[in-house]
């Protein structure tokens, strides 16, 4: 048994042993005084339905050493142990940074969520012979791009941003180019763009069903994440009453994807404004999400962009974001953009010093050719969904056991499984018939999957074969 003496000379962190089990020790120096084990997930914040928390063992009391259960920020439903004297507390926002002095004094301890459930399971457990678990184009290949070797040179001048990339975004996207502010990815345009609108403790409205990754750096930034729903009844749309019933004072950004991940809803320009006035009124942003909003240039008859719900037009509130990953098949290149009212983007510039600093120019140099050729990526992008939008709608049309809302473009739609258990249906897929889908628990709708049509034509036939065979063996 440790005395507390000896113990409160050293800082109390919350570790993860393993990356992949959300599983938690508290330590001071080596002693394990206390695990949080079999913690799941729940709303994307961290969920303990069983606590390991040994308090009485060690002969740690939070009035003791300081700890207090408001500075931990976890949530037990089932406390073995003294969860009231060890600190912890229910809270939405899973386990947080501990606010004691020892945590503080040492930068390296920082002991907030600083991972994403879905981004691991997206990068190691996705992949399947038969992968509609994907939301993106197949890939279009690099010999395609007619790349030559001065297209690769390493270095260049990109200091804040490479300026023939920064002058074709400005063209594709309608605004000046001091507007636009160059991000490896619509991910990192999300993280840059919040870091430098919210600080810690601002509330952040973020739409559910959700993209995790949205709301998991809001709560690595700090904030509060409240939430509005779109609801399946009303077709994943959103309610711009809701999202005022759920704005405070404290309310400084609204997130949106535009389309819908995961349903693949297009939110109309007015909603968008709606949603924008709602904003302004409460001195918050609007972030939107447009990375799958490329979809409708890719798709639709509009060639003429300005027709389409873009939300950065719309007011300066308005903060986008975007790529050219998730339409084009041109994940690799992380060719991604935001678009901010010019003092906000300077502003992310001069943050994004702290972060990746400058670009990897031969990379800058390839979007700038992928953007002169978009048009002929784009009508590659067009037929194959064509053909797999048809596929899609066969296979909607033969079923009963899935309710699903369904967009008119986009790679992705989200059935609702009519009876049965879908993390059932997700191991069979897997296991029995070496197929994908995304489970609707990662986007906090349980009930729901989300199925992509972006993938090779031959590979969305079979895993639609395949996902039929393990409906009718769930029945
Ligand atoms: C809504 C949304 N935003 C951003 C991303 C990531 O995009 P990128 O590959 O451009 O980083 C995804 C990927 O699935 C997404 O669904």
């Amino acid at each position: 048994m440790k005395k507390i003496a000896e113990l409160i000379d050293r800082e109390l962190i919350w570790t993860q042993p393993s990356a992949f089990k959300m599983q938690y020790e508290l330590r001071a120096g080596e002693n394990v005084i206390a695990t949080l084990n079999e913690v799941r997930s729940s709303e994307f914040g961290v969920r303990s339905s069983e606590f390991g928390v040994r308090s009485s063992e060690c002969g740690v009391r939070s009035s003791e050493c300081g700890v207090r259960s408001s500075e931990f920020g976890v949530r037990s439903s089932e406390c073995e142990g003294r969860s009231s004297e060890f600190g912890v507390r229910s809270s939405e926002c899973g386990v947080r940074r501990p606010r004691h002095a020892g945590a503080h004094n040492n930068p390296m301890s920082s002991t907030r969520i600083i991972s994403s459930e879905y981004m691991q399971w997206a990068k190691m457990r996705s992949q399947s012979r038969f992968n509609l678990a994907t939301s993106g184009l197949a890939p279009y290949p690099l010999a395609d791009l007619g790349a030559a070797v001065e297209d690769l040179e390493i270095n260049g001048p990109n200091p804040y941003g490479y300026e023939p990339l920064q002058q074709a975004l400005a063209v594709r996207s309608g605004a000046a180019p001091g507007c636009v502010v160059a991000a490896a990815g619509t991910s990192f345009a999300n993280h840059l763009a919040m870091a430098a609108i919210v600080e810690p403790g601002d509330e952040v409205l973020v739409e559910t069903p959700v993209y995790e990754p949205l709301v998991s750096v809001a709560r690595y930034l700090g904030c509060d994440v409240k939430r509005f729903s779109r609801c399946f009844e009303s077709g994943f749309r959103i309610d711009p009453s809701e999202v005022e019933r759920s704005v405070t004072s404290r309310t400084r950004l609204i997130l949106i994807t535009n389309l819908h991940n995961p349903s693949g809803v297009l939110t109309d320009r007015d909603t968008l404004r709606q949603v924008g006035e709602i904003a302004l009124a409460a001195g918050a942003r609007v972030l939107v999400d447009e990375v799958y909003l490329e979809m409708l240039r890719v798709e639709g008859t509009e060639q003429d962009c300005s027709a389409l719900p873009y939300s950065f037009p719309l007011g300066p509130q308005f903060v986008a974001t975007n790529s050219l990953t998730k339409a084009y098949g041109l994940s690799g290149l992380r060719c991604g953009w935001i678009l901010a009212e010019p003092d906000l983007a300077r502003k992310m510039w001069l943050l994004n010093d702290l972060f990746g600093a400058t670009a990897a120019h031969p990379v800058e140099r390839l979007s700038v050719l992928a953007l002169r050729r978009i048009e002929r990526i784009a009508d590659r992008a067009k037929k194959l969904l064509e053909i797999n939008r048809r596929l899609l709608l066969q296979f909607l049309d033969s079923r009963d056991d899935v309710e699903t809302v369904r967009p008119e473009f986009g790679t992705v739609v989200f059935p609702k499984l009519a009876g049965g258990r879908v993390d059932e249906l997700c191991s069979l897929l897997r296991e029995k018939y070496e197929t994908t889908v995304a489970p609707g628990i990662f986007f906090e709708a349980p009930d729901h999957f989300r199925l992509g049509i972006g993938c090779e034509t031959d590979m969305l036939a079979g895993g639609l074969d395949r996902l039929s065979s393990a409906l009718d063996e769930m029945r």
